[in-house]
C-alpha cells in the first residue's frame, strides 16, 4: 500500500506526521511523494490562519477529481482542522477519515477499516478543554518514535508539552490542542535516548509555551532548565533546541542560565511579542507590556551576550491603528531579531476575538503594515548576517540546497547553525545522483558572503 502524506503547520504537526510514518512504514506501508501514485492520502492540517485551511480546501476539491478515477483511494483529514471542524469535513465528498491530533494512534486502525468496509469514520476528541486527551494511548505511539523518518537527517523533534492554556484572544490552538500538559521527563529522556542511539544529533523540544513546562512528581517541580540539564547528559545528543518561548517571567532566568551553562544547549530564543503596543498586547491578552517584553530581552542578552532571537507579529489586530502599528516598528527596532515571522491577522471561528472585535483593520492596510514590518526587519537581519562575513561557523547539515545543480559539479549544500541562521556552501565533490555524503553532519563552513537571511560560504 502507498501513502501520500502532506503537513501544513507547525512543527508539532511536524513531529505527528514523522511519528505517523514511521508507525505507517512499520506496518508496511510505502510512501511516494505524490496523491495521483497513492492508495492512502493523509492530509496533516492547520487551522491556524484561514489561508492554511483555504489550501487544505483546494487539495480536497483536487481529490475528488482524482477519486472519480480512482474509487478505492482513501482520504483522510488529520490534525488540527479534523478537530476543528469533525464531521463537517464530510461536506467534502472526498473525505473518508476525520482525524485529530489526539487520536493519531488510531490512524493504522482507521485506514484498514476504511479499506475493508468502505464507511467513513471520524476520531476527535469531544469537548477537548474539558478532557485531556488519551495521554497513554498517546504516550505510547510517541514513545515507538524512532526518528527514522525526520525530513532532516540528525535532527528530531521531541514533545516536551501537549496544548496550550493561554487563550490569546486570536488564536485557535487551545481549541484544537486541547489542554497544557508537561510530558513527564523520563519519558522525554527515554525517547530522547533512543533517538541518539539511532543517530539523531539534534533535539528540538517542542511546546506551544515551551518555557511553561512543568512537570511535577514527589516533591520535585521539574522546569525546562531541568530538562535541559537532563537532556544534556545523554551520549548523543550534541545540539540541544527549544521553541516555542512565551514572554513570562517565570523560570526565564533558570533557562537562559542553563544556555549560557549547557554547552549543548543552542544560544537562540524564538520568543514571540505579536505587537509592540501595550494597547493590541492587552486585546490580544498576551499578559505583558511591551517594556516588560524588551526586559526579558534584555536579561537574555545580558545572560548569553551573542543568542540569537527570534519573533513573531500578527500586523492588523481588530482596533491597530497607525500610532499601534509604529509602537510595533519600533519594538522590532530595539529588539534586533535575527529574523521575524510576521502573519496578517486572520479572525478564527470560536476564539474570543473573533466572537468580541470586528476584524476591521482593511486588507490593503494589513498587506502595507505587513510589507513595511518584513523591510524593517530585513535590515536588522542583514546587518546581523553581515557580521558573521569572514567567521567560521559549525553547522548541521541538512542537506543539497534547493539551487544544489547551479554550483556545477559540486553540490551545494544548506545547513543551519546552532544560532538557527540558513548556511549554504559547496560541498565535497559527489558522483551524480549520489546524495551528498555530508547530510547529517556538523560541518564547519567559512563565511565569504550574506544576505538578510543566508550565510554562504566554502567548507573550512
Ligand atoms: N505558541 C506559539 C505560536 C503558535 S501559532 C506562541 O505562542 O508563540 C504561530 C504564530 O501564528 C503565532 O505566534 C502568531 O504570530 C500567528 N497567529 C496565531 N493566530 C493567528 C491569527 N488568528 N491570525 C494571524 N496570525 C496568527
Ligand atoms: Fe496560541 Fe497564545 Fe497558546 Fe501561542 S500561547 S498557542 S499564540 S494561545
Ligand atoms: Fe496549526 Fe495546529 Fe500547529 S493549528 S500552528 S498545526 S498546533
Amino acid at each position: 500500500m502507498k501513502v501520500f502524506l502532506q503537513t501544513f503547520g507547525c512543527q508539532m504537526n511536524k513531529l505527528d506526521s514523522a511519528i505517523i510514518e514511521s508507525s505507517l512504514r512499520d506496518a508496511g506501508y510505502q510512501f511516494v511523494d505524490n496523491a495521483k501514485n497513492a492508495d492512502v492520502v493523509l492530509l496533516n492540517t492547520c487551522s491556524v490562519r484561514d489561508h492554511a485551511e483555504q489550501r487544505v480546501m483546494s487539495h480536497l476539491g483536487n481529490l475528488k477529481h482524482i477519486k472519480e478515477t480512482k474509487s478505492d483511494l482513501v482520504v483522510a483529514v488529520i490534525g488540527c482542522m479534523a478537530q476543528r471542524l469533525g464531521d463537517e469535513l464530510f461536506k467534502q465528498s472526498a473525505v473518508d477519515i476525520v482525524c485529530g491530533p489526539a487520536q493519531i494512534a488510531e490512524i493504522p486502525r482507521l485506514i484498514t477499516e476504511a479499506m475493508q468496509e468502505k464507511k467513513k469514520a471520524v476520531a476527535v476528541t469531544e469537548k477537548i478543554r474539558q478532557v485531556s486527551p488519551d495521554a497513554q494511548l498517546l504516550e505510547r505511539f510517541e514513545i515507538e518514535y524512532s526518528g527514522d523518518d525526520t525530513d532532516i537527517p540528525a535532527q528530531a523533534y521531541v514533545r516536551a508539552m501537549h496544548g496550550c492554556d493561554k487563550f490569546c484572544s486570536y488564536c485557535v490552538v487551545p481549541y484544537v490542542r486541547g489542554p497544557e500538559t508537561s510530558r513527564p521527563p523520563e519519558a522525554i529522556i527515554e525517547q530522547t535516548k533512543r533517538l541518539a542511539q539511532n543517530g539523531v544529533k539534534q533535539i528540538t523540544l517542542l511546546g506551544q509555551r515551551i518555557n511553561a513546562y512543568e512537570y511535577k512528581a514527589g516533591d520535585k517541580t521539574y522546569c525546562l532548565a531541568d530538562l535541559l540539564g537532563m537532556i544534556s547528559k545523554i551520549d548523543g545528543v550534541e545540539w540541544l533546541k527549544f521553541v516555542t518561548s512565551y514572554p513570562s517571567q517565570k523560570y526565564f532566568k533558570e533557562i537562559v542560565q542553563a544556555m549560557a551553562e549547557l554547552p549543548k544547549v543552542c544560544r537562540y530564543l524564538h520568543i514571540p511579542a505579536q505587537s509592540g503596543s501595550d494597547q493590541i498586547l492587552k486585546a490580544m491578552n498576551r499578559g505583558y507590556t511591551s517594556a516588560e517584553y524588551l526586559e526579558l530581552l534584555d536579561t537574555a542578552r545580558q545572560i548569553v551576550p551573542d543568542i540569537a532571537i527570534a519573533g513573531d507579529f500578527i500586523v492588523g489586530f481588530p482596533g491597530e491603528t497607525d500610532e499601534d502599528f509604529a509602537q510595533t516598528v519600533d519594538l522590532v527596532k530595539k529588539a534586533r531579531y535575527k529574523n521575524s515571522f510576521i502573519f496578517k491577522y486572520s479572525p478564527r471561528p470560536g476564539t474570543i476575538a473573533d466572537k468580541r472585535l470586528e476584524d476591521n483593520v482593511a486588507q490593503e492596510i494589513k498587506e502595507r503594515r505587513n510589507h513595511e514590518l518584513l523591510k524593517v526587519q530585513e535590515e536588522i537581519s542583514r546587518a546581523l548576517a553581515a557580521e558573521f562575513t569572514g567567521q567560521t561557523v559549525k553547522v548541521l547539515v541538512e542537506g543539497p540546497s534547493k539551487k544544489s545543480h547551479q554550483a556545477g559539479n559540486l553540490p551545494q549544500l544548506i545547513g543551519r547553525t546552532a544560532g538557527d541562521w540558513i548556511a549554504v556552501f559547496n560541498g565535497p565533490p559527489a558522483s551524480a545522483g549520489e546524495t551528498p555524503r555530508l547530510a547529517g553532519r556538523f560541518a564547519n563552513v567559512k563565511i565569504t558572503r550574506t544576505t538578510p537571511l543566508t550565510l554562504f560560504g566554502e567548507l573550512f
